[in-house]
């Protein structure tokens, strides 16, 4: 578990003073992935090295299973350290040495036995899926894979806590998913803390338990992810869901945005609204699917001639939220209505 508790840092004096991060208070639990999202120069590495105590905070706390680290000596600290383990987004293997050889670098420094080292790097490669890879120069792995070693290095000294900085940055699609796929394995069954730093709004769909989002040294909105993505009127929801190009809708339709609000939205809303308010529904454009076991979705739908206090009651009474697009509300499209 990992507690910030008014974490500030401050660079610079007088003129130059700058605040990078101001009072942040948040706690990630064990078995949970905690995404931090915003733009560049948010202050997100600040975050990370400020929690793996590369860098002092200025004031305020950063606790560990309860420890205060910041109050530590150099020599605690460099204990303490072992059970945050960090992978950044360039993978920093040392390319003279294999796989194997980079996930042994944090035993041999603790002076672990050959056989011991042996074993455990064995263990961690197998964790990670390249056992067959041991031998293997990071030249020789893609970066997927190389980030895998990065991972397997991390977690060497068995950590509680697990540090990613735009681990994911730069990967393909495809590398993304599998080390998104390792990480939620790795908090299920070493029960980690991961405390998942990203600029990508589409990994945070597939990694994340909870979100929050930095600017400029603030949280500004934070939450269960799934609750910021049934929340309507949530900024961080919307990020998380950019909304695309619609098809466009007949004349005389209104044009309704809508949104899963519900746990238990019935799969064919769209036929029993259309039954319910008598008119035909055009689906102009959706997307549903489900985000850690909750059903999550938003559609687009053009619905003409029916008062919108109708369309509203009808849609809650299905679990759904839904706004009218304001160009409908403009005088011009009086006549549309009229029309309709
Ligand atoms: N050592 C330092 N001395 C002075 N200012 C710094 C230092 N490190 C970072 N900053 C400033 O702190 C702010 C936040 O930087 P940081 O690297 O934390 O941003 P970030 O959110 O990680 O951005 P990015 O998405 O580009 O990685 C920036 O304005 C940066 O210039
Ligand atoms: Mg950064």
């Amino acid at each position: 578990m990992i507690s910030l508790e008014k974490l500030t840092k401050v660079y610079g004096r007088g003129d130059s003073r700058t605040v990078v991060l101001d009072g942040l208070d948040f706690s990630v639990a064990s078995g949970e992935i905690f995404a931090v999202v915003g733009p560049s120069g948010a202050g997100k590495s600040t975050l990370a090295h400020c929690v793996n105590l590369l860098e002092r905070p200025t004031s305020g706390a950063v606790l560990v299973n309860g420890e205060n680290l910041s109050r530590l000596s150099e020599k605690q600290l460099r204990v303490a350290r072992r059970s945050i383990g960090t992978i950044f987004q360039a993978d920093g293997l040392f390319s003279r040495r294999t796989a194997a050889a980079n996930v042994a670098l944090p035993l041999d420094y603790l002076g672990a036995t050959p056989a011991e080292t042996k074993r455990r790097v064995g263990e961690l490669l197998e964790r990670v899926g390249l056992s067959d890879k041991a031998s293997s120069y990071p030249h020789q792995l893609s970066g997927g894979q190389r980030q895998r070693v990065g991972i397997a290095r991390a977690l060497a000294l068995r950590p509680s806590i697990l540090l990613s900085d735009e681990a994911t940055s730069g990967l393909d699609p495809e590398s993304t998913a599998s080390i998104v796929d390792l990480l939620k394995e790795l908090r299920d069954d070493l029960d980690l803390s991961i405390l998942f730093i990203t600029h990508e709004m589409d990994t945070v769909l597939q990694v994340a338990d909870s979100v929050a989002r930095l600017d400029h040294g603030h949280i500004v909105e934070s939450g269960a992810l799934v609750d910021l993505l049934r929340d309507a009127d949530s900024d961080l929801g919307r990020a998380l869901r950019p909304r695309r190009d619609w098809e466009a809708a007949s004349g005389a339709d209104g044009i309704w945005f809508v949104s899963y609000e519900g746990r238990h939205v019935r799969p064919d809303w769209v036929s029993l609204l259309g039954a319910e308010l008598g008119v035909p529904i055009s689906i102009l454009g959706a997307s549903i699917e489900r985000i850690n076991g909750v059903t999550v979705g938003h559609a687009t739908l053009g619905i003409g001639g029916v008062d919108p206090a109708r369309v509203t009651g009808a849609l809650a009474a299905l679990g759904l939220t839904a706004t009218l697009d304001d160009a409908a509300l403009r005088p011009e499209s009086d006549e549309l209505e009229d029309v309709a």
